[in-house]
């Protein structure tokens, strides 16, 4: 039995992973800003709240707790405000990660983290792992350097880089499937991008995967993500589809026109053949992954 710290463990994928990590009686810690645990009294598992960014209370903290194995998914995540909170988005995103590096090192440990398909420029995608990293955004800047310290430390290590992730959780950021719903329901027009073109992931694709990686103790960098390739625009249209909500408010538009602040890599894209075959995973399609989310839905009403 494996313990795991997850640090950002009241995030999307912390969430998840603390769900299924309990189902196989690993011990689990978890790390996050919020005062109040959100599961509170479950066996075997421990909330510790703090900012990462506290170098040596984290050390300290992990010298404690001894895991087996630490899993990083915190992070900041909102591109726009990566581009313009520079200095915070590279604490969280850059220097945690080189605690991360520096206690893994220290006390012997593996270190887990994610990464995303904003490494790549989205001219040529889709991208395998050997494909040639060249962040546009200053999100994608940090964590192209996320990764650099993880494969340049010295340490047991794997990173997964995943794009557009979507599920369930309690009080989470609204996730691309999340806000169509709302603004669909609602009776809202939107406009969605055609010429952003990726894969869209449940983020129960992510978490087996990262569960393959500690029990099967394997190590490298992966490109996870749903094995699908499809326009933001034609995604959205199929989660109406899915909801059977009225697709005539998605109006179709392109990138350049919305004005975003950090650019966006357009022809994007994670091929994720690697992943499926080491890790011995069928990862959903679009449908599949919708089919799944909705029936997900009710344990969350
Ligand atoms: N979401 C996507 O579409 C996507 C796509 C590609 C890659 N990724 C990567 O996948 C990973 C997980 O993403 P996610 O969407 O699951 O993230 P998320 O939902 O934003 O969860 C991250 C968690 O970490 C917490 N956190 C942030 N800064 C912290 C700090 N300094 N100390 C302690 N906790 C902190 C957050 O708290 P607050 O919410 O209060 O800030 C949040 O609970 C990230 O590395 C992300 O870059 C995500």
């Amino acid at each position: 039995m494996k313990s795991v710290l997850i640090t950002g463990c009241h995030g999307l994928t912390g969430q998840k992973l603390v769900e299924l990590f309990s189902g196989y009686s690993h011990n689990i810690y978890g790390i996050d800003l919020h005062q109040e645990s959100i599961f509170q009294g479950m066996a075997g598992y421990q909330y510790h709240q703090f900012d990462l960014t506290n170098r040596s209370k984290l050390l300290d903290l992990i010298e404690e707790l001894s895991p087996d194995v630490i899993i990083n998914t915190a992070a900041m995540t909102q591109v726009d405000a990566c581009e313009i909170e520079k200095e915070r988005c590279w604490k969280i995103n850059v220097d945690v990660v080189r605690y991360l590096v520096e206690s893994a090192r220290r006390f012997n440990m593996k270190l887990i983290h994610i990464s995303s398909d904003y490494v790549f420029d989205g001219t040529a995608g889709p991208y395998n792992e050997l494909d040639r990293p060249n962040p546009i955004s200053y999100y994608g800047k940090s964590k192209l350097a996320s990764e650099n310290l993880i494969f340049g430390g010295g340490i047991d290590s794997a990173v997964l880089r995943t794009m557009v992730l979507f599920g369930h959780g309690r009080n989470l950021k609204p996730s691309f499937v999340s806000w169509i719903v709302t603004k669909l329901r609602e009776g809202v027009t939107i406009k969605i991008v055609t010429d952003q073109i990726g894969n869209v992931t449940l983020v129960d694709d992510l978490a087996d995967s990262i569960h393959k990686i500690v029990t099967m103790n394997i190590s490298g960098l992966f490109h996870v993500a749903g094995r699908e390739i499809i326009s933001r625009y034609d995604f959205a249209v199929n989660i109406a589809e899915a909801y059977n909500l009225n697709k005539e408010y998605i109006n179709p538009t392109i990138t350049r026109l919305l004005g975003q602040v950090a650019p966006r890599p357009l022809q994007s894209g994670l091929i994720v053949d690697k992943a499926q075959r080491e890790l011995m995973l069928n990862f959903c399609d679009v449908d599949e992954a919708l089919r799944k989310y909705r029936k997900q839905e009710a344990s969350f009403n």
